[in-house]
């Protein structure tokens, strides 16, 4: 572990925070390996619901399915703890290993909700992604530990294009507000509270509105919606997402198997377009 992200006002912070859950307290870092692994070592010497690891960059940054994450300086580097050993037991509050993948719907939910609330045109890739005119915005990597069936701890990675160079298929916020006529996203600081403000909220729906609920919402917020695609040499369209987060098929044309028209698709199984 390095220094402390000095660059990072932990005033401004608190104030963009406002009354949210999360964020507190905050561990920030000139620069680790990856948000993720030091957010889990602290939950193992006991962290509570909510603690927050933000780095200025990441050596070794995780994305999904074992890829690397570039994260060079100017990025929002955030990983925050959502269920804690000590809090699933107090509160008996149970969440199945099979439902790992709607913390993930949830939180890409409510982070890109929110933005569009400040103005900046989010829509989402399944599972994951969140795009803005087709190109990358950002990632979430939700990682979890199990116990007899259930998520007995849960963190919420997030990694999103500040003002970070990026490649073709990416793009950064300072890009986007460049277009915009006033957008009061101001700072990193402001951009780490409202990630933090989106999955609390969205994992807050969640529990609310239930599992039915939250894909009532999220659907219309996924660009995939309609998509033509190929599973394993089979043609067929996206229709929806299941009750455990996968992505369903419908098959079409000649591959189509009788009776059963429909397949679900768990996240590394199936490769979507980025763009339209
Ligand atoms: C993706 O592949 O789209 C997900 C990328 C998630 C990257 C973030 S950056 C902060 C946190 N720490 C990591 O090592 N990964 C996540």
């Amino acid at each position: 572990m390095d220094q402390d992200f000095v660059g990072f006002d932990r005033q401004v912070f608190e104030q963009c925070l406002q009354n949210c859950r999360l964020g507190r307290p905050l561990h920030t870092f000139e620069q680790l390996d990856s948000t993720n692994s030091t957010l889990w070592q602290l939950i193992e010497q006991g962290a509570s619901i909510g603690t927050t690891v933000i780095a200025a960059q990441q050596a070794a940054g995780r994305g999904q399915w074992g890829r690397q994450w570039h994260s060079l300086p100017g990025g929002l580097y955030l990983s925050v703890a959502l269920i804690t050993p000590e809090d699933s037991v107090l509160k008996n509050q149970a969440i199945l290993a099979e439902q790992a993948s709607l913390l993930t719907l949830s939180s890409a939910w409510g982070l890109a909700t929110l933005l569009q609330a400040w103005g900046i045109p989010v829509t989402l890739k399944w599972p994951n992604d969140l795009l803005v005119a087709g190109r990358k915005l950002g990632g979430i990597l939700t990682e979890t530990r199990l116990h007899r069936g259930q998520i007995s701890a849960a963190i919420v990675g997030i990694g999103l294009n500040w003002r970070n160079p990026v490649p073709e298929t990416g793009i950064n916020l300072q890009t986007i507000l460049a277009g915009l006529p006033h957008c009061p996203l101001d700072s990193l600081e402001r951009l780490a509270a409202i990630a933090l403000q989106g999955i609390g909220q969205g994992y807050k729906h969640w529990q609310t509105v239930g599992t039915e609920g939250l894909i009532t919402y999220y659907l219309p917020l996924l660009q995939n919606l309609g998509e033509h695609v190929s599973v394993q040499g089979q043609k067929g369209r996206v229709i929806g997402v299941t009750a455990t987060g996968d992505l369903r098929v419908i098959l079409e044309g000649e591959a189509q198997v009788e009776g059963s028209p429909e397949i679900h698709c768990g996240p590394g199984s199936i490769q979507l377009r980025t763009s339209l």
